[in-house]
């Protein structure tokens, strides 16, 4: 038993050290292997990301070999250096820092191997032939107009108490976000009925490095300290991603906030934890970008690259790298709440209602 035990820990550090290598069942042969590069498994919509591609290259007839780095900047930088090396046909690469592939990009190119950046965009190289993204920008309309609905800024004067955090810094994702959330929230912060008691509203001040949640929780945890400590109440919180709300919801928890004056909180990926902290009114709501469509469009963009053709694009303005606009294709994420969480995430099919706490 002990044995048995042993054994299964050891052949999982393998298997997450090795990564997982898939060949297609197709009977024809494979038509190449693709190297899918992935951040993290911290949160699940990677994980997702990560397997759904794996199924539609190998519908295809490719096979795969998809890696996670585990936030580690240095370890993806090796993986993908080890997947040249071993002579995939194209990279899909969901970077960790984005500015730090610009030579590994040189060697993909060197060998001819086309990049498909994925989700988040891969700065200073010339060598990204596509992106697959949401539209980030929107993603923090989406987070601001939920706000300035859930306490009716329209007609309240306020003042409301608003505190700010931002995802990663060396994410490109993240300026977009925190750009898209301000476009609709400093109107009112500008007419006073959004007051940022603490004064923090840099990105630099309110950016949280690796999308830690831990950070995020202390950062709150000196938010509520510093600028609360006198009873006054905060009425929301935009939170850029679930990875974040979760440590917000948990220092206000640990504060004495309760379900029932939980300020407005935003998120993002529809995360299972966050999910059901929406359930259970926690949270308010949770941006949902669904990984089923932007995996497919990731592994489309790369069949049609490797078979000569030109992928479908939306979008050849918005996403400079410093080294070329990249062309994109934008997916649209969607605002989940209680309302609506239901029909968005069980009847899609994307989770089971067994998996929620409803
Ligand atoms: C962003 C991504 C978000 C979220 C975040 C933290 O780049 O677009 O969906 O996952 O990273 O992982």
């Amino acid at each position: 038993m002990q044995k048995a035990i042993r054994f299964g820990a050891v052949a999982s550090l393998l298997f997450m050290t090795a990564g997982c290598i898939q060949q297609s069942s197709g009977e024809e042969g494979s038509k190449g292997t693709i190297g899918i590069a992935m951040p993290t498994q911290s949160s699940e919509r990677w994980i997702a990301d990560g397997n759904q591609m794996v199924a539609y290259f190998e519908e295809l007839g490719y096979d795969t070999d998809l890696q996670y780095a585990e936030d580690i900047v240095e370890n993806q930088f090796s993986q993908i250096e080890n997947m040249i090396t071993r002579g995939v046909d194209a990279l899909v690469i969901a970077s960790i820092d984005g500015e730090t592939l610009t030579s590994v990009l040189e060697s993909a190119n060197a060998e001819n191997i086309p990049v498909i950046s994925y989700d988040r965009l891969i700065m200073n190289s010339e060598y990204v032939d596509y992106y697959a993204t949401f539209d980030n920008y929107k993603v923090g309309v989406l987070q601001g107009e939920y706000i300035v609905e859930a306490l009716n800024l329209e007609e309240e004067e306020g003042p409301f108490n608003i505190e700010l955090f931002a995802g990663s810094p060396d994410d490109n994702n993240a300026t977009f976000f925190f750009k898209g959330a301000m476009s609709v929230l400093q109107p009112y912060i500008d007419q006073g009925k959004l007051v940022v008691p603490s004064g923090q509203t840099d990105f630099n001040q309110i950016a949280i490095l690796g999308w830690d949640g831990a950070k995020a929780q202390s950062r709150m945890d000196n938010l509520l300290s510093s600028n609360y400590g006198g009873g006054e109440e905060l009425h929301a919180v935009l939170a850029p991603a679930d990875l974040l709300s979760i440590g917000i919801i948990a220092s206000l928890k640990n504060s004495g906030y309760t379900v029932d004056t939980m300020p407005i909180i935003t998120g993002q990926d529809a995360d299972l934890p966050a999910v059901n902290a929406v359930i259970k009114g926690e949270q308010a709501m949770t941006v949902f970008k669904d990984t089923r469509l932007l995996a497919k469009k990731a592994v489309e963009m790369t069949e049609a690259v490797l078979q000569g053709e030109e992928p479908e694009v939306n979008d050849t303005n918005t996403y400079d790298n410093n080294a070329k606009v990249v062309p994109a294709f934008l997916e649209e994420p969607v605002v989940v709440d209680q309302d609506n969480y239901e029909e968005v995430l069980v009847d899609s099919g994307y989770y089971e209602a067994s998996q929620l706490d409803q």
